[in-house]
């Protein structure tokens, strides 16, 4: 049986868990009921619950929870454990649900080291991805490597670069089973995304690779320039030497802050203070993170000029 007919999906195309909250059980509900494998993000176990709650109320297709490896408690896998698959990211790969388990990597050795704790497939991601990036290489580049690394009957699934049908057929050619969107799902009508930040992707040409929003998870990525990062980033994309320092010492605390205090801090988040948080502009959430937060996009955002229903975007990728 391949990954596809395990996971119970029609289309070869996988929407990205995107943290925060930015994909809920809408986003996730629309991809899959369309075909493809939508995903969930959320921090906490009663907030998985929940969305996979309210997913299942508008699908009975399978849907896949998202888990960032950093800051996943045991109960947090416990929650995810219902839905049909488990994305994780960030981290030492290694079993901690039950179903089919994907971990997206950055390098033929994280791939490596997936395979060999069991996971049943690979998300390959490559540099030109939105979000927090792992890798260093081009997603293609990376894909061939990977591939003759590791078994032929290995699934792998590609993320970074993917807006389009042609996106897809090429990481398939290149042998991955499946294609990873992530971006081009965040401009869809389900996402969570402040419209302000829907807006800036959508007038966006470029993206910039920072440490800057790093405030509790000191990680590379991947953004649209706004006033945060006109105001910090200089010669040096990755930001200050000291914002580096600061937030690499507020890593361990990060993963045991309420969320009510973590809402707090993003609340009176600015431009130019200090240390800057992760966390990324959702339509509930504070207005003024669309200048004071991260704008996460991947390459892709340059060639992405319109907001679609997500399920026309499954159709449209899957060609
Ligand atoms: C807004 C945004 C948020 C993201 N958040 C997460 C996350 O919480 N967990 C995760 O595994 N990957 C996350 N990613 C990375 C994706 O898994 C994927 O690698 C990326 O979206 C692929 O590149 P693309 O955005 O150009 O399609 C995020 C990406 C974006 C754009």
């Amino acid at each position: 049986m391949t990954l596809l007919e395990r996971l119970g999906i029609k289309v070869p195309v996988v929407q990205a868990g995107m943290g925060g909250g930015l994909s809920r059980h809408e986003l996730a509900a629309a991809v899959s009921e369309a075909g493809g494998l939508g995903t969930i993000a959320v921090n906490g176990a009663a907030a998985i619950e929940r969305e996979l709650r309210e997913a299942r109320k508008l699908t009975g297709r399978p849907v896949a929870v998202n888990l960032l490896l950093p800051f996943a408690r045991r109960g947090w896998f416990e929650a995810a454990a219902s839905a049909d698959a488990v994305a994780t990211f960030w981290g030492k790969p290694r079993r901690r649900t039950p179903g089919i388990w994907l971990h997206q990597c950055g390098s033929v050795a994280e791939a490596r080291a997936a395979h060999a704790a069991g996971a049943d497939a690979a998300i390959v991601q490559g540099v030109e991805a939105g979000g927090h990036v792992r890798g260093e290489t081009p997603a293609l580049e990376l894909l061939e490597q990977v591939r003759v690394a590791l078994p032929p009957e290995f699934p792998l699934l590609l993320a970074g670069g993917i807006a389009e049908s042609g996106d897809v057929r090429d990481a398939l050619d290149a042998g991955a089973v499946a294609a990873v969107a992530g971006t081009r799902f965040l401009l869809s009508e389900e996402s969570r995304a402040h419209p302000g930040y829907a807006r800036r992707l959508l007038d966006a040409e470029e993206t910039v690779l920072t440490e800057l929003f790093g405030a509790g998870w000191p990680a590379p990525h991947r953004v649209v320039p706004n006033a945060a990062t006109v105001h910090w980033l200089g010669d040096d994309p990755r930001g200050p030497r000291l914002s580096r320092i600061l937030n690499r010492l507020s890593a361990p605390g990060a993963r045991f802050m309420p969320a009510s205090a973590q809402l707090r801090l993003a609340r009176a988040q600015r431009p130019g203070s200090r240390l800057l948080t992760p966390m990324g502009p959702t339509d509930d959430g504070p207005d003024s993170l669309v200048d004071a937060g991260p704008l996460y996009a991947g390459r892709t955002v340059a060639r992405i000029n319109e907001i679609q229903p997500a399920a026309e975007l499954v159709s449209a990728l899957a060609g």
